[in-house]
Protein backbone atom coordinates (compact mmCIF):
# COMPACT_ATOMS: atom_id res chain seq x y z
CA UNK A 1 0.00 0.00 0.00
CA UNK A 2 0.97 3.55 -0.68
CA UNK A 3 1.16 6.45 1.50
CA UNK A 4 0.84 9.09 0.28
CA UNK A 5 -0.60 11.90 2.79
CA UNK A 6 0.67 13.25 5.42
CA UNK A 7 -1.06 15.43 8.03
CA UNK A 8 0.55 18.20 9.92
CA UNK A 9 -1.21 19.59 12.38
CA UNK A 10 0.12 23.08 13.01
CA UNK A 11 -2.86 25.14 14.97
CA UNK A 12 -1.57 24.80 18.55
CA UNK A 13 -0.64 27.81 20.27
CA UNK A 14 3.37 28.09 20.97
CA UNK A 15 2.13 29.09 24.93
CA UNK A 16 5.60 28.11 25.94
CA UNK A 17 7.67 30.35 23.51
CA UNK A 18 6.28 33.69 24.35
CA UNK A 19 6.14 36.17 23.23
CA UNK A 20 8.63 34.63 20.70
CA UNK A 21 5.44 33.23 19.17
CA UNK A 22 3.42 36.06 19.75
CA UNK A 23 3.19 36.88 16.39
CA UNK A 24 4.74 34.01 14.34
CA UNK A 25 3.44 30.33 14.58
CA UNK A 26 6.00 27.92 16.80
CA UNK A 27 5.95 26.06 13.78
CA UNK A 28 8.06 28.54 12.21
CA UNK A 29 10.49 28.11 15.24
CA UNK A 30 13.95 27.58 13.53
CA UNK A 31 16.54 25.05 14.15
CA UNK A 32 19.83 26.64 12.51
CA UNK A 33 18.92 27.66 9.07
CA UNK A 34 14.94 26.33 8.62
CA UNK A 35 12.18 26.19 9.97
CA UNK A 36 10.38 23.09 12.13
CA UNK A 37 7.49 22.48 9.77
CA UNK A 38 10.20 22.39 6.84
CA UNK A 39 12.31 19.78 8.81
CA UNK A 40 8.46 17.83 9.05
CA UNK A 41 7.67 18.18 5.47
CA UNK A 42 11.04 17.11 4.03
CA UNK A 43 10.65 14.17 6.55
CA UNK A 44 7.26 13.39 4.76
CA UNK A 45 8.48 13.55 1.04
CA UNK A 46 11.78 11.38 2.41
CA UNK A 47 9.07 9.33 3.30
CA UNK A 48 7.51 9.17 -0.37
CA UNK A 49 4.62 11.68 0.48
CA UNK A 50 3.21 13.64 -2.14
CA UNK A 51 0.03 15.73 -0.36
CA UNK A 52 0.68 17.96 2.66
CA UNK A 53 -2.26 19.03 4.45
CA UNK A 54 -2.20 21.21 7.09
CA UNK A 55 -4.35 22.10 9.79
CA UNK A 56 -4.27 25.52 10.77
CA UNK A 57 -5.81 28.30 12.83
CA UNK A 58 -5.30 32.06 12.91
CA UNK A 59 -1.82 33.55 12.74
CA UNK A 60 -0.91 30.99 11.24
CA UNK A 61 -0.44 32.35 7.20
CA UNK A 62 3.50 32.54 7.01
CA UNK A 63 3.78 28.15 6.97
CA UNK A 64 1.24 29.10 3.92
CA UNK A 65 3.71 32.04 2.56
CA UNK A 66 6.71 29.07 3.32
CA UNK A 67 5.88 26.82 0.92
CA UNK A 68 4.69 29.02 -1.61
CA UNK A 69 7.48 30.31 -4.50
CA UNK A 70 8.53 33.63 -3.48
CA UNK A 71 9.38 34.82 -7.25
CA UNK A 72 10.41 38.54 -6.30
CA UNK A 73 12.81 36.89 -3.79
CA UNK A 74 14.16 34.65 -6.72
CA UNK A 75 14.49 36.35 -9.03
CA UNK A 76 16.54 38.67 -6.91
CA UNK A 77 18.74 36.03 -5.53
CA UNK A 78 19.12 35.07 -9.55
CA UNK A 79 19.96 38.63 -10.55
CA UNK A 80 23.31 38.49 -7.85
CA UNK A 81 24.11 35.27 -8.74
CA UNK A 82 23.55 33.57 -5.58
CA UNK A 83 23.10 30.58 -6.69
CA UNK A 84 23.19 28.23 -3.63
CA UNK A 85 20.42 30.22 -1.96
CA UNK A 86 18.14 30.22 -4.86
CA UNK A 87 18.23 26.37 -5.20
CA UNK A 88 17.39 26.30 -1.76
CA UNK A 89 14.40 27.78 -2.16
CA UNK A 90 13.70 25.82 -5.27
CA UNK A 91 13.34 22.93 -2.92
CA UNK A 92 11.33 23.96 -0.83
CA UNK A 93 8.65 25.15 -2.65
CA UNK A 94 6.07 22.65 -3.07
CA UNK A 95 3.98 21.86 -6.21
CA UNK A 96 0.58 23.01 -7.12
CA UNK A 97 -2.07 21.48 -5.25
CA UNK A 98 0.40 19.81 -3.08
CA UNK A 99 -0.21 21.72 -0.20
CA UNK A 100 -3.36 21.95 1.14
CA UNK A 101 -4.71 24.26 3.78
CA UNK A 102 -7.72 23.38 6.00
CA UNK A 103 -8.46 25.31 9.43
CA UNK A 104 -9.10 24.16 12.82
CA UNK A 105 -11.90 26.47 13.92
CA UNK A 106 -11.21 25.93 17.31
CA UNK A 107 -8.29 24.41 20.08
CA UNK A 108 -10.40 20.96 20.71
CA UNK A 109 -7.40 18.77 21.04
CA UNK A 110 -5.16 16.65 18.46
CA UNK A 111 -7.57 14.05 17.49
CA UNK A 112 -9.69 17.48 16.56
CA UNK A 113 -7.33 18.46 14.52
CA UNK A 114 -6.45 15.30 12.67
CA UNK A 115 -10.26 15.07 11.90
CA UNK A 116 -10.30 18.20 10.16
CA UNK A 117 -8.28 16.55 7.47
CA UNK A 118 -10.90 13.49 7.03
CA UNK A 119 -12.12 15.17 4.33
CA UNK A 120 -9.03 15.61 1.97
CA UNK A 121 -8.14 11.86 2.59
CA UNK A 122 -8.96 8.99 0.15
CA UNK A 123 -6.47 6.39 0.58
CA UNK A 124 -6.48 3.53 3.24
CA UNK A 125 -3.93 5.05 5.80
CA UNK A 126 -2.40 8.09 5.70
CA UNK A 127 0.87 9.95 8.05
CA UNK A 128 0.75 12.45 10.76
CA UNK A 129 4.00 14.05 12.05
CA UNK A 130 3.60 16.95 14.90
CA UNK A 131 6.63 19.14 13.67
CA UNK A 132 7.44 19.95 17.36
CA UNK A 133 8.94 16.27 17.55
CA UNK A 134 12.00 16.64 15.35
CA UNK A 135 13.65 13.27 14.77
CA UNK A 136 17.72 13.63 13.53
CA UNK A 137 18.47 10.06 12.44
CA UNK A 138 20.51 8.41 9.29
CA UNK A 139 17.04 7.62 7.86
CA UNK A 140 14.38 9.79 8.38
CA UNK A 141 12.10 8.95 10.63
CA UNK A 142 8.83 8.94 9.21
CA UNK A 143 10.52 6.47 6.11
CA UNK A 144 11.82 3.72 8.72
CA UNK A 145 7.77 3.60 9.70
CA UNK A 146 6.69 3.33 5.81
CA UNK A 147 9.38 0.80 5.79
CA UNK A 148 8.19 -1.12 8.80
CA UNK A 149 4.13 -0.49 8.19
CA UNK A 150 4.10 -2.27 4.72
CA UNK A 151 2.57 -5.58 6.47
CA UNK A 152 0.80 -4.16 9.13
CA UNK A 153 -2.81 -4.09 8.37
CA UNK A 154 -3.45 -1.48 11.64
CA UNK A 155 -2.77 1.91 13.27
CA UNK A 156 1.50 2.22 14.03
CA UNK A 157 3.11 5.09 16.39
CA UNK A 158 6.58 6.04 16.62
CA UNK A 159 7.88 5.22 20.36
CA UNK A 160 10.52 5.60 22.48
CA UNK A 161 11.76 4.93 26.19
CA UNK A 162 11.58 8.00 28.58
CA UNK A 163 12.50 7.84 32.24
CA UNK A 164 9.88 7.33 34.71
CA UNK A 165 9.04 10.40 35.66
CA UNK A 166 8.64 11.96 32.04
CA UNK A 167 5.60 9.02 31.18
CA UNK A 168 3.48 12.17 31.86
CA UNK A 169 4.27 14.19 29.57
CA UNK A 170 3.10 11.32 26.50
CA UNK A 171 0.94 8.80 25.33
CA UNK A 172 2.31 5.78 27.08
CA UNK A 173 1.59 1.71 25.57
CA UNK A 174 0.73 -0.87 27.51
CA UNK A 175 2.28 -4.10 26.20
CA UNK A 176 4.04 -7.42 27.19
CA UNK A 177 7.10 -6.72 28.00
CA UNK A 178 8.62 -9.95 27.05
CA UNK A 179 8.95 -8.67 23.74
CA UNK A 180 11.32 -5.98 24.95
CA UNK A 181 14.07 -4.98 22.68
CA UNK A 182 12.23 -5.54 19.16
CA UNK A 183 11.76 -2.58 16.89
CA UNK A 184 7.87 -3.18 17.04
CA UNK A 185 5.99 -3.25 19.62
CA UNK A 186 2.39 -4.86 19.86
CA UNK A 187 0.46 -3.13 21.99
CA UNK A 188 -2.79 -4.49 24.24
CA UNK A 189 -3.30 -0.45 25.26
CA UNK A 190 -2.58 2.95 25.20
CA UNK A 191 -3.09 6.08 27.70
CA UNK A 192 -2.72 9.98 27.42
CA UNK A 193 -0.14 11.23 29.81
CA UNK A 194 -0.38 9.13 32.82
CA UNK A 195 -0.12 10.09 36.35
CA UNK A 196 3.25 9.15 37.89
CA UNK A 197 3.29 5.87 38.87
CA UNK A 198 0.61 4.68 36.99
CA UNK A 199 2.06 4.69 33.50
CA UNK A 200 1.52 0.79 32.02
CA UNK A 201 5.15 1.00 30.56
CA UNK A 202 8.03 3.36 29.69
CA UNK A 203 7.70 3.38 25.95
CA UNK A 204 6.13 6.84 25.24
CA UNK A 205 4.39 7.87 21.63
CA UNK A 206 5.99 10.95 19.63
CA UNK A 207 4.60 12.53 17.23
CA UNK A 208 4.86 10.09 14.35
CA UNK A 209 1.69 8.55 13.42
CA UNK A 210 0.66 6.06 9.95
CA UNK A 211 -3.31 5.92 10.70
CA UNK A 212 -5.95 3.62 8.91
CA UNK A 213 -8.72 6.27 7.06
CA UNK A 214 -11.42 4.64 10.09
CA UNK A 215 -9.11 6.28 12.73
CA UNK A 216 -11.42 8.98 11.50
CA UNK A 217 -15.13 7.34 12.82
CA UNK A 218 -13.80 6.37 16.19
CA UNK A 219 -12.38 10.23 16.30
CA UNK A 220 -15.62 11.43 15.51
CA UNK A 221 -17.23 9.21 18.74
CA UNK A 222 -14.76 10.51 20.86
CA UNK A 223 -16.21 13.17 23.75
CA UNK A 224 -13.83 15.50 24.86
CA UNK A 225 -11.70 14.94 28.06
CA UNK A 226 -11.81 17.30 31.40
CA UNK A 227 -9.65 19.88 29.31
CA UNK A 228 -12.50 19.81 26.44
CA UNK A 229 -10.03 18.40 23.72
CA UNK A 230 -10.34 15.16 21.60
CA UNK A 231 -7.62 12.98 22.05
CA UNK A 232 -6.17 11.47 19.36
CA UNK A 233 -4.54 8.83 21.35
CA UNK A 234 -8.58 7.72 22.85
CA UNK A 235 -9.46 6.92 19.07
CA UNK A 236 -6.40 4.69 19.12
CA UNK A 237 -7.04 2.88 22.43
CA UNK A 238 -10.79 2.32 21.10
CA UNK A 239 -9.37 0.89 17.62
CA UNK A 240 -7.15 -1.67 19.45
CA UNK A 241 -9.42 -4.65 19.48
CA UNK A 242 -10.61 -4.57 15.78
CA UNK A 243 -7.63 -3.27 14.18
CA UNK A 244 -4.35 -3.16 16.41
CA UNK A 245 -1.88 -1.11 17.80
CA UNK A 246 1.72 -1.18 16.62
CA UNK A 247 4.68 0.66 18.42
CA UNK A 248 7.60 1.01 15.92
CA UNK A 249 10.82 2.28 18.18
CA UNK A 250 12.64 4.51 15.47
CA UNK A 251 15.97 4.56 15.20
CA UNK A 252 17.55 8.22 15.66
CA UNK A 253 17.74 11.40 18.44
CA UNK A 254 14.45 13.09 19.32
CA UNK A 255 14.24 16.57 20.18
CA UNK A 256 11.05 18.15 21.84
CA UNK A 257 10.88 21.26 20.36
CA UNK A 258 7.62 22.06 21.93
CA UNK A 259 9.87 23.51 25.23
CA UNK A 260 12.76 25.56 25.24
CA UNK A 261 15.55 22.93 26.87
CA UNK A 262 14.32 20.67 23.35
CA UNK A 263 14.79 23.42 20.75
CA UNK A 264 17.74 24.80 22.20
CA UNK A 265 19.53 21.46 22.28
CA UNK A 266 17.94 20.61 18.93
CA UNK A 267 20.03 23.79 17.75
CA UNK A 268 23.01 22.82 19.26
CA UNK A 269 22.76 18.97 17.99
CA UNK A 270 21.88 19.82 14.02
CA UNK A 271 24.60 22.96 14.28
CA UNK A 272 27.34 20.52 15.23
CA UNK A 273 26.69 18.58 11.93
CA UNK A 274 27.07 21.66 9.94
CA UNK A 275 30.73 22.23 9.09
CA UNK A 276 30.22 25.80 8.97
CA UNK A 277 28.96 25.83 12.43
CA UNK A 278 30.62 23.29 14.27
CA UNK A 279 34.29 24.96 14.88
CA UNK A 280 32.73 27.91 16.02
CA UNK A 281 29.91 25.96 17.79
CA UNK A 282 32.25 24.32 19.83
CA UNK A 283 34.48 26.84 21.00
CA UNK A 284 31.79 28.66 22.53
CA UNK A 285 30.65 25.87 24.04
CA UNK A 286 34.12 24.79 25.97
CA UNK A 287 34.12 28.79 26.74
CA UNK A 288 30.77 28.47 28.54
CA UNK A 289 31.71 25.30 30.45
CA UNK A 290 34.75 26.76 31.59
CA UNK A 291 33.28 29.76 32.71
CA UNK A 292 31.55 29.82 35.98
C1 LIG B 1 0.76 14.80 21.91
C2 LIG B 1 0.01 13.49 22.09
C3 LIG B 1 0.83 12.53 22.98
C4 LIG B 1 2.21 12.34 22.39
C5 LIG B 1 2.91 13.70 22.21
C6 LIG B 1 4.23 13.55 21.48
O1 LIG B 1 0.80 15.47 23.14
O2 LIG B 1 -1.26 13.75 22.65
O3 LIG B 1 0.17 11.29 23.06
O4 LIG B 1 2.97 11.51 23.23
O5 LIG B 1 2.07 14.59 21.42
O6 LIG B 1 4.90 14.76 21.41
P1 LIG B 1 1.18 17.04 23.28
O7 LIG B 1 2.67 17.08 23.41
O8 LIG B 1 0.71 17.71 22.04
O9 LIG B 1 0.50 17.53 24.51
Amino acid sequence: MKIKTCVFPVAGLGKRFLPATKSIPKEMLVVVDKPLIQYAVEEARAAGFERFIFVTSQGKSAIEDHFDANLRLMQELERRGALAELEKLRDLSLEAGQAIYVRQPAPLGLGHAVLCARDLIEEDAFGVILADDLVLAEQPCMAQMVDAYEHADGNMVGVMEVQPDQTQHYGVLDFQEEGHGAKKIDARGIVEKPKTGTAPSRMAVVGRYILRRSTFDFLENQTADAGGEIQLTSALAAMIQSFGLTGFVYGGQRFDCGMKSGWMSANLAFGFRNPELRATLQKTWSELCASR
